[in-house]
């Protein structure tokens, strides 16, 4: 990248620092006035200092929905790191991004390919948008249990069958680091003229370092949405997304973004945003390097360790998965017969280390520009140790070859209702068993391998029961409805709908 030498600027900033220097006499939002008459304890842990920042969009200090002052100035500072033509501050996550994707793609009807481990955000944007889901399902790693991306073949597949789509929106790279084959995506896509758009939650930091992933929007999306506050400097909440090319209309993304976002964006959030953006671009090929060789050392040590594995870039290079963000660290933890989850407890109370996630095979570790390298150490310590006391008690082998038996292919059934429609129609909760032939009110999402099973608007066949009952029994974590025991789940109501 040729070096911007506006890119060591950080307008925000500085017009924080100003406002803050000037001692302006605050009679406006929010009530602190600055932090005067906190909670101690707020006071004390949050720290007086935080609070002085946090101003609204005063005089001086621009306004997020409609920018023209210091937020336009660090949000085309922000394109230019980039490489986007336009880029938008978000303070309400990630979330808001994918949402405003959606509703910027499409009107109620419209179909929009997802794939189906789709995020949360997504499912709320398909129902915010009207839009109609078309699934593509993702190619799974059964002996970890974990979703991956998803092919170019399936992407041909699906849109030899609905050419009609408004757009492709794809997580890449997912949590655990593994990307798609973007480019054969974006090939696949170029005869029917559908522009691919990014949840790159969990890619923001491949843009400043060559040995990462390829970014979304080098192989050609035409937008991606990013968690600053996920990998990078941002606090959290503080995401952005980018805009390139003409595919998608540019004043329907700032109207959506308007619609989604809150109007008292918070100073904190952007200041973060804006050093966040600097401080990669003056140093993030540095930052990043360093990382790098912690995680690539952590990952060699971690493999030396009887019981644990963690899979590395050796293994990219087939379906569903391109290419490995090395910094995420998944440990397979099944040869021990302890779950995923009871080794996040472990570490966590008995190692003082927290892991960013666990399912029933993994932990996840992120290793980012903050972490050290005695945090490293403390890791192989706390790894080696557990390891090494856990390996004969094996408390939860039954229930790691239960889930094994169950891991398949996701069904995909048959959608009555668009998401939306079920979303307001009326509902009732009936036992499980009494539900097949109904029409689900919920998603249902069984971890692993973290795709649903079921979604609003769609048949509860008796296969879907079957499934569902299978996982109730076998004890594996189920997210998304109201009743997690699965004792019972909302339908529709009316037998035919
Ligand atoms: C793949 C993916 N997309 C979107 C989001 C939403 O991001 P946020 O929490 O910033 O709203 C997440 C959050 O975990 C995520 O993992």
């Amino acid at each position: 990248m040729v070096r911007d030498d506006r890119q060591s600027r950080a307008p925000l900033l500085e017009a924080l620092a100003k406002y803050l220097e000037d001692g302006v006499v605050r009679f406006h939002m929010p009530g602190h006035k600055g932090g005067r008459r906190l909670d101690p304890m707020v006071s004390r842990l949050v720290g007086e200092q935080a609070f002085t920042l946090d101003i609204t969009g005063v005089e001086g200090m621009d306004d997020l929905h409609q920018p023209q002052g210091v937020l336009a100035q660090a949000q085309a500072l922000l394109a230019g790191a980039f490489g986007a033509d336009y880029s938008y501050f978000l303070i309400n996550g990630t979330s808001s991004g994918v949402q405003a994707l959606l509703l910027t793609l499409c009107n109620p009807g419209d179909k929009i390919i997802v794939p189906r481990n789709m995020h949360k955000s997504m499912i709320a944007g398909v129902i915010f948008s009207g839009a109609q889901p078309i699934f593509v399902a993702p190619e799974v790693d059964a002996g970890r249990g974990i979703a991956l991306g998803v092919t170019p073949e399936r992407v041909r597949e699906t849109l030899a069958r609905h050419p009609d789509a408004k757009g492709v929106l794809f997580i890449n790279p997912t949590y655990y680091g593994t990307t798609s084959d973007l480019a054969g995506i974006v090939a696949a896509l170029a005869p029917f003229g559908v522009p691919l758009v990014l949840d790159e939650a969990h890619g923001p930091h491949f843009y400043f370092h060559p040995e990462f992933p390829t970014p979304g929007l080098v192989a050609g999306a035409a937008a991606v949405a990013q968690g600053m506050h996920k990998l990078l400097g941002g606090l959290t909440q503080s995401s952005v997304l980018h805009l390139k090319g003409e595919s998608l209309e540019r004043e329907r993304l700032e109207a959506s973004l308007r619609l989604l976002q809150s109007t008292s964006a918070s100073y904190l959030l952007l200041a973060s945003l804006d050093g966040a953006r600097r401080q990669m671009v003056l140093h993030g090929r540095r930052l990043l390097a360093e990382t790098l060789a912690r995680a690539r050392r952590a990952r060699e040590e971690i493999n030396k360790i009887p019981g644990l594995s963690c899979f590395g870039r050796e293994e990219a290079g087939r379906p569903g998965f391109a290419d490995l963000d090395e910094t995420k660290l998944t440990v397979t933890v099944k040869e021990l017969g302890l779950t995923g989850q009871q080794v996040e407890l472990i570490l966590r109370y008995q190692y003082n280390l927290q892991v960013e996630l666990s399912d029933l095979y993994n932990i996840l570790l992120m290793v980012t520009i903050g972490t050290t390298d005695s945090d490293i150490e403390k890791l192989l310590f706390a790894l080696r140790d557990l390891a090494a006391r856990h390996r004969e008690f094996a408390e939860s082998r039954e229930l790691l070859e239960r889930a094994a038996g169950l891991l398949r292919e996701p069904m995909i059934p048959e959608m009555v209702l668009l998401p939306r429609e079920a979303f307001f129609h009326p509902s009732r909760v009936v036992d499980l068993q009494a539900a097949v032939g109904q029409v689900s009110a919920e998603v249902v999402t069984a971890y692993p391998p973290g795709i649903p099973i079921v979604c609003p608007g769609e048949r509860l066949t008796p296969e879907i029961i079957d499934y569902l009952t299978l996982i109730r029994e076998a004890g594996l974590r189920i997210s998304g409805p109201r009743d997690a025991t699965l004792e019972t789940i909302r339908v529709l109501q009316g037998s035919r709908v």
